[in-house]
């Protein structure tokens, strides 16, 4: 540890508090006593305005000043990412913090400051420590010099469960290098609007694959909850990923039978995977603001699961109970509101301990009440060990970060979850029929390939694409045009500057999508808060792909973006066309060796892809009527289904079989079904198993996935995949919403995307 003066104001903080206990060590502070009996011991010694401050959580300090010097106050009112506090400077917060009456801080970005901002709360009459939350979406990228893996929708296409716990296992050791205890992922909302620009931060439009990967990266970032591991949370409880209109946070009307088959289940498999925290949604859902909703954080979340952490706000929702959606007449009631619906910490704000503290002393909140929330949120402190582990060590911190294992991981993960969705034989690309190359496109060199949730990293841990075909690629000549990183304000001249040197060109590479980067927040097209009203590309992007197609060489379409981009035209006039998501720091590599069939792709979509925005809702799972009366004019199919994805080998399912016709209402029933590679390259296959209920007394979706497994398979090689048909797989909910599993015909498709034509199918009977 360097910071030698920090160590000596600890101990004599502990040697304080020691003492003014009356000789004894305190219990709270004895390392040895279970949790439970430190946070009585240490509830017992708290004054109200102590326990109302653990309950709070502010920006850092250095956040403050670079948005006091950049912002004004108007700005501040539409501003969910930036803040300060008017009035209450960073000096303010300091001090609170030495008065022990902030319990959290986020965005604090750097290890000095965090390990600062705990010697301030170290130095408090009890000395108790703060949590520091981070959004850690795809690894800890929203910070600088951390390794950046692929955003959600990249990773839930991989279809790997394993991974995903990897990732997680990493992002929680490179957290706690650098003094974050607490990450707010898992995003476990069920994608069903492409126009919603928070796609890329979710795992895609499927319950059943949403909730794998899940519990997977909860049980990653909370290994046994100590102080090698991170506080998981799992958010935004609930609704907000099917807005009415497609933007963040505006109302979500769903009933609850949609409530409770779709966007419940991944929250109660995390709650039940043992999540510690959970966070409200912007949204109102059904004339109630997620903030207030004692139905969704006492009922459900509490009674009916179990679920034993605390629940944290997300950012001014507290607030908008009262300035947005006008449910309570002022800051005051809002609060007292939110508390009372099963709120434990507040994100953001300094009116927060004031009113709370009233609220209790009128009698309107029972001081038991706040007891419960600060019961919850230090039983998370003595569990991460913060107690005894309080600071990072400033000297071997990037010993962990972005070290070289972790790098391997984040190349592996970029690989496995870029999607290929044409090829028309024209890749993997030769080098030698392909001697000079155009590249372009406003992410063909950009670091906005590493996604919505990520500070500026630095080159050297960053390849952009034009980066890695040059490595991948050395022989080839690839003649680069810029097309500005910015959609909205292309340059035509440079549009037909590409377009004429293609000419000159073998084959043509387009790298287009959206921009997702948090640095230029209003100049984006995607990502938190940036939603569409359609899913074209923005500016001359089109334009450009067509000028580029019209030189008559072959050209290359890759997508960059968290959203599904309807691009039809291209689909339907390039021979090649890659969704490399939001790939993280080593996309440009995967890309690139994607591309030259260094790799051979194995992703599959996780959200399907639509034509348009006219077609949403476009789910794979949709109701049986969905298309009895089609669209006139324009198709009513996506433009690529979910589940699908191309390999360079071909593929063939044979032989699905099930091990009986008939079983009970508690049976269960194996399905095995045979995948051989016939192509000439090693390969993954990620094997999908849908299941229809065909009858059945309230509607249920034309197919639902089940289950999935992702195999190798050398050239030739055939492998049998077996999948258990168990009794959950065939639940729905009655008329009544209780769980049922009713007898008649289950159909049963295996294969390699959601499409029919891709399933072999088969049935069996529940008796
Ligand atoms: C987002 C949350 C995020 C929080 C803190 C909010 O605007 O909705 O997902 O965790 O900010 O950055």
């Amino acid at each position: 540890m360097k910071n030698i003066g920090l160590l000596t104001m600890i101990t004599s903080v502990v040697t304080a508090v020691s003492s003014c206990a009356g000789g004894d060590a305190p219990v709270y502070l004895d390392a040895s006593a279970p949790a439970a009996k430190r946070v009585e011991d240490l509830l017992s010694r708290m004054t109200l305005e102590e326990k109302v401050g653990q309950m709070n959580q502010f920006v850092g300090l250095e956040h403050i000043r670079k948005n006091e010097a950049s912002l004004s106050e108007e700005d501040l009112k539409n501003n969910t990412a930036n803040a300060f506090y008017p009035g209450f400077t960073a000096d303010s917060v300091a001090e609170w913090t030495r008065q022990g009456l902030v319990g959290s801080f986020l965005h604090v970005l750097t290890i000095e400051e965090a390990n600062y901002l705990q010697s301030l709360a170290l130095q408090s009459r009890l000395a108790i420590p703060v949590i520091f939350g981070i959004d850690a979406i795809h690894g800890n990228a929203n910070a600088p010099d951390n390794t950046v893996y692929p955003t959600n929708i990249g990773l839930a296409s991989s279809f790997d469960t394993d991974l995903a716990y990897r990732i997680a296992r990493e992002t929680a050791a490179e957290m706690r290098a650098m003094n974050m205890h607490w990450t707010f992922n898992p995003n476990v909302e069920v994608a069903r609007d492409p126009r919603w620009g928070r796609v890329g931060e979710t795992y895609g439009e499927d319950p059943y694959l949403v909730t794998k990967m899940g519990v997977a990266t909860v049980k990653g970032y909370q290994g046994d909850l100590s102080s090698d591991d991170v506080l998981a949370c799992i958010k935004h409880f609930v609704g907000g990923s099917q807005p009415i209109n497609g933007t963040n946070g505006s109302p979500t009307d769903l009933s609850e039978r949609t409530i409770r088959e779709v966007f419940f289940p991944p929250f109660e498999a995390g709650v039940d995977a043992g999540t510690m925290s959970l966070m409200t949604a912007h949204n109102e859902l059904n004339g109630i603001p997620c903030h207030s909703n004692e139905w969704l954080m006492e009922e459900v979340a509490r009674g009916e699961w179990g679920f034993k952490g605390f629940v944290v706000s997300d950012w001014m929702d507290i607030e908008h109970i009262y300035d947005l959606h006008a449910t309570a007449e002022n800051l005051k009631e809002a609060f007292y509101q939110s508390i009372m619906a099963g709120m434990d910490m507040h994100m953001h704000g300094v009116y927060w301990n004031e009113y709370v503290c009233e609220l209790v002393r009128e009698g309107r909140i029972p001081e038991s009440r706040i007891d419960e929330s600060v019961r919850r949120i230090l039983d998370i402190k003595f569990r991460l060990g913060l107690f005894e582990h309080p600071y990072a060590d400033e000297e071997t911190t990037m010993d962990v970060r972005l070290c070289d294992a972790h790098r391997q991981t984040a190349l592996e993960a970029a690989r496995k979850s870029i999607v290929l969705l044409k090829n028309d034989g024209l890749l993997p690309l030769s080098p030698e029929k392909y001697r000079r190359v155009l590249v372009t496109g406003i992410n063909a060199d950009d670091h906005n390939i590493l996604g919505d949730w990520s500070a500026d990293q630095k080159p050297e841990n960053v390849t952009t694409v034009l980066e890695g075909l040059k490595e991948v690629s050395p022989e080839t000549d690839f003649v680069f045009v810029d097309q500005g990183w910015d959609p909205r304000n292309m340059s035509r001249r440079q549009v037909d500057r590409a377009a004429s040197l293609a000419r000159t060109c073998d084959l043509n590479i387009v790298v287009a999508g959206e921009y997702m980067y948090r640095g230029r927040w209003t100049e984006r097209t995607s990502g938190e808060d940036t939603d569409r009203s359609d899913i074209d590309l923005v500016g001359l992007q089109n334009e450009l792909i067509e000028k580029v197609h019209a030189s008559g060489k072959p050209t290359v379409l890759v997508l960059i973006s968290g959203r599904p981009l309807g691009v039809e035209w291209a689909a339907e006039h390039l021979p090649a066309l890659v969704n490399a998501w939001e790939p993280g720091m080593y996309g440009g590599q995967a890309i690139a060796e994607i591309l030259y069939g260094k790799v051979n792709p194995s992703a599959k979509l996780a959200v399907t892809i639509p034509r348009s925005s006219g077609q949403v809702q476009m789910i794979y799972n949709h109701k049986p009527s969905q298309y009895f009366h089609p669209y006139a004019v324009t198709p009513s199919t996506p433009l690529y289904p979910f589940g699908y994805g191309l390999s360079y080998n071909e593929y063939e399912y044979s032989d699905l079989s099930i091990d009986r016709t008939e079983i009970p209402a508690d049976g269960q029933v194996k399905v095995s079904v045979k995948v051989t590679n016939h192509g000439a390259m090693d390969g993954d296959e990620i094997v999908q198993l849908y299941i229809r209920d065909r009858f059945s007394q309230v509607t249920r979706p034309v197919k639902e996935l089940k289950d999935f497994a992702r195999i190798s398979l050398e050239p030739g090689e055939t492998k049998t995949v077996e999948f258990t048909v168990t009794p959950d797989k065939l639940r729905f909910l009655d008329k009544n919403l209780k769980p049922i599993v009713e007898p008649g015909e289950f159909i049963v498709m295996a294969g390699s995307s959601s499409a029919d034509e891709d399933l072999l199918k088969t049935s069996f009977r529940v008796k």
